[in-house]
């Protein structure tokens, strides 16, 4: 799985390299975390106006995180209307930055400073500094109002910048800390600037429409120089341009138009500067096409192209076929025919009496031999070896194309060379390795019982360091799969700490690479849960667990028998996954080997059905870790709505794990086999599900997860594809991770990274990267929902994928813009009111599983 992520991540790296990923940017898509929390943002691109002291430095200015004092902070009080002090961020490159998030110094409860109130300003070449304002020209973003809380704010208009800076703003003079984060995707157009003419005023009988740019960053004087703003935002303009309701502006606000009687030339010109010299393919240009109020696309474009000082001698032309029947508006494409420029120059000629555009974007495949071109005209500082030219170009096609084959060809033998040495390396370590992790499950695993003690700093580094490698979430999301907001944890975790039988020991907490200051007084920091792969032969899912939980599952009074396999007699395949299978089995004997409080409806000697999983003999050493920990959890996870461990085969391989069999196989099939009770199902004689055995189901549910949720454990993946269904419509949580081919359509690919359950993710899972048991409250509302539909269909099943992550920022927006799942028609209000409650935007609004399993027990008929 290794090897096919770093492949993966090198052929991406490989693409973005030769510039194939390009594409426009979608501002509901694009808001992934920047890495301020996630750590890819380097200390020495974090730099402040001044500190207060060392440890208070910029570095510390980073959100969610709690080291050093704990954030960023000025050296002296922050003075109403003094703009002196900033955070600034360099992030190498351009980024279309959609969301920012701030937050005050908390230190473990010792600190109590936060910006109430700050501006950004932001730069793409690190001198021309420029004051972000919103669409109504405000500057002052609203901020944080206590010391802990995030608050994120939406940047609309979006910037594109390689530079941002935070300044505090207060209303009287008073310390202000801050801890920042920005949200967005790189800005692979490469534009910096586009010089216009000025949009005009169109008077129509009953009002005027302003099409100016009025989000436009550069200098408007006669005509609009140096700057990004409406046709760059990625908001694409309405077919009628008079109707602009999308921000409450006024109409005309999504275009920039100008009248032909204004240009006696007969075209516009508008020239384009980009961040270094690119091999443009195409150029999209946005154009309303309202003929009945005199509104046309353009009807011909000459493009002139600019790669060193002079402007190449021949032009290129295009001309779109002038559309006089389809009023809707349009993006025309323009084929640059892969020429290479650092700007572009295009006159676009009148078809009509107006011309209206929205947005241009360009697809280039970035220039492999930026080294061998010219200076970009730009002026981004040096940062990459492309910026800095050290010869002059021939840009004869063949030249290039043999130059870019040659640098495919060593790229990919780079690559056969990296993954086959790590092969080799893995290979040794996995050796190495695997006496020690048979010596240690021997140890913990046994059932002598003084084997049971874990030792917690060893159990703790190595789960610390799955943190760090291996959790598919961290990836994507820098924030930390396993953050709790942190108010709610002051008063949680010292409770837990009082009520668990093994308080977490100093050298425990010391002992982790993520814990913060807070751990110092004994209580315990919410940054300090491990993550632990429940990574099954047939998945790759990531608990989180916090660590504290990962003592109590520790304790003494729990194990689970190594069981002989020669008594499993194999009986069928029910699964297969990326690391193994799962097998039915018949196991002899298995009275013997299982814990004496759970009891199988059977009698003594009769072989009983159980779930075999193993793992590949051939899996790598983080699938078999990942399998021992999962037995570790397992073992002593002991609900009768989780499924549920009975024994494990590792004393030789393939590792197995040895669970109750369910029957009736996983809920979503279950549930698509049957029908609701009526007319229908007499008539089609398809076996049907009473509504008080789908209410059963589901309180079964709510019971396993108030179970898992007491422990600290967060599920992260809770859909009716992980539950299973037995006798009697009994139900068993289990996860099975993502990579069944049969449920592949659930999980998006974000960014070619990693895989997500988006529909049945909280928004703040997906926009910030929080996994809490509130997180999986939302998702049980899902569950029931689909529960209610007999999983015949897929949640917002009318929604693309990056439908339902737009639909995303509009919940975290809430502006009564975001769309909920449909009352289903099964679903009494009663029911639907508890779903309703699991999607609430605010984390501590929505119910706990204990508040739900309440009432449902008592709504059950
Ligand atoms: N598929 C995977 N695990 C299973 C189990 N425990 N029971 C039934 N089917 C399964």
């Amino acid at each position: 799985m290794k090897h096919l992520w770093d492949i993966h991540f090198l052929l991406l790296s490989l693409l973005y390299l030769l510039g194939a990923v390009t594409s426009q940017v979608n501002p509901g898509v694009c808001r992934y975390p920047l890495g301020m929390s996630g750590g890819q943002i380097q200390d020495e691109d974090i730099s402040a106006s001044s500190q207060w002291s060392e440890s208070t430095a910029a570095r510390y200015g980073r959100l969610d995180f709690e080291e050093g004092d704990g954030a960023w902070c000025p050296e002296i009080t922050v003075e109403p209307d003094s703009l002196k002090e900033f955070l600034q961020i360099d992030l190498r490159s351009l980024h279309f930055i959609t969301l920012v998030g701030t937050q005050g110094r908390h230190a473990g409860g010792m600190g109590n400073e936060f910006a109430q109130m700050y501006k950004i300003k932001y730069s793409r070449d690190g001198s021309r500094w420029i004051s972000w304002r919103n669409r109504q020209a405000k500057q002052v973003i609203e901020g944080n109002r206590n010391a802990y809380d995030i608050v994120l704010k939406d940047l609309e208009p979006p910037i594109i910048a390689r530079f941002v800076r935070f300044m505090p703003v207060t209303d009287h003079s008073m310390n202000v800390c801050m801890r920042v984060e920005l949200y967005g995707c790189e800005w692979l157009d490469g534009l910096v600037s586009y010089n216009a003419p000025v949009g005009e005023q169109m008077t129509l009988p009953a009002y005027p429409v302003y099409l100016n740019d009025s989000v436009y960053d550069g200098a408007v004087i006669y005509s609009m120089t140096e700057g990004l703003g409406q046709l760059t935002d990625g908001v694409c303009g309405l077919d009628d341009f008079t109707l602009s309701h999308v921000y409450n502006v006024w109409p005309g606000y999504d275009y920039v138009g100008w009248n032909n009687e204004s240009f006696p030339s007969g075209y516009v010109e508008i020239m384009f500067e980009f961040d270094r010299i690119r091999n443009f393919t195409t150029m999209k240009v946005h154009c309303n096409n309202m003929f009945s109020r005199h509104v046309k696309a353009f009807r011909q474009v000459v493009c002139y192209f600019r790669s060193d000082s002079d402007w190449e001698a021949t032009p290129l032309s295009f001309s779109p076929v002038v559309d006089e029947k389809n009023p809707s508006a349009r993006f025309v494409t323009v084929n640059l025919a892969n020429h290479m420029a650092s700007a572009i120059k295009c006159q676009f000629y009148f078809a009509d009496s107006w011309m209206l555009f929205s947005e241009i974007t360009f697809q280039s495949d970035t220039a492999m031999y930026n080294t061998t071109l010219s200076p970009p005209k730009t002026g981004l500082p040096p940062t990459q070896p492309e910026d800095d030219p050290t010869h002059k170009v021939d840009d004869s096609n063949t030249r290039i194309l043999i130059g870019c084959l040659v640098a495919i060809i060593f790229i990919l033998v780079a690559i056969i060379v990296i993954i086959l040495w790590r092969q080799v390396w893995q290979k040794m370590l996995e050796k190495a390795s695997r006496r020690m992790l048979d010596d240690e499950l021997t140890a913990s695993l046994s059932i002598q019982s003084e084997t049971f003690g874990y030792n917690h700093n060893h159990n703790h580094s190595s789960t610390t360091g799955e943190q760090e490698s291996n959790s598919t979430y961290e990836r994507i999301f820098p924030l930390g799969p396993d953050y709790q907001e942190p108010s709610r944890l002051i008063c949680k975790l010292p409770e837990f700490a009082q009520s668990s039988e093994e308080p977490a020991s100093s050298s425990t907490a010391a002992s982790k690479s993520t814990t913060a200051t807070a751990a110092q007084d004994g209580v315990p920091h919410y940054a300090e849960a491990d993550i632990v792969n429940l990574q099954g032969v047939t998945g790759s899912n990531t608990y989180a667990i916090p660590a504290l939980t990962m003592d109590l599952l520790s304790g003494k009074d729990v194990a689970v028998e190594e069981f002989p396999r020669k008594l499993l007699t194999f009986k069928e395949k029910l699964g297969e996954g990326q690391f193994g299978e799962v097998h039915l089995c018949e196991a002899e004997g298995m009275q013997e080997f299982m814990n004496k409080e759970f009891l199988f409806d059977i009698t003594e000697d009769q072989p009983v059905l159980v779930a075999v999983k193993m793992l590949r003999s051939d899996a790598n050493k983080n699938a078999r870790n990942d399998f021992l920990k999962e037995i570790k959890i397992m073992s002593r996870l002991k609900d009768p709505n989780i499924i549920r461990l009975l024994a494990v085969c590792i004393y030789s391989d393939p590792l197995c794990m040895i669970t109750e069999y369910m029957e009736n196989g996983d809920l979503n099939q279950f549930l698509s086999r049957h029908e609701p009770e009526g007319q229908l199902a007499l008539l089609s004689n398809a076996p049907t599900v009473s509504f008080s055995n789908l209410c059963y189901m589901a309180t079964q549910i709510a019971s396993g997860m108030k179970y898992l949720s007491s422990l600290n454990f967060v599920h992260r993946d809770l859909a009716t594809r992980n539950c299973l269904v037995g006798k009697n419509y009994t139900i068993k949580i289990a996860d099975f991770g993502m990579s069944r081919n049969l449920y592949s359509g659930d999980y998006y690919r974000i960014q070619g990274r990693a895989v997500l359950p988006i529909r049945w993710m909280s928004w703040e899972s997906i926009l910030l990267g929080k996994f809490t048991t509130a997180s999986d409250v939302w998702a049980y509302g899902v569950t029931v929902w689909e529960i209610l539909n007999f999983c015949k269909e897929q949640p917002y099943s009318q929604l693309t994928d990056e439908q339902v992550i737009e639909n995303t920022g509009e919940f975290f927006r809430d502006q009564k813009r975001q769309i909920y799942l449909p009352q289903p028609v099964l679903c009494p209000d009663s029911l639907y009111k508890i779903m309703l409650s699991c999607w609430r935007r605010n984390t501590k609004e929505r119910p706990s599983f204990q508040e739900i399993h309440k009432a449902l027990q008592e709504m059950e008929p």
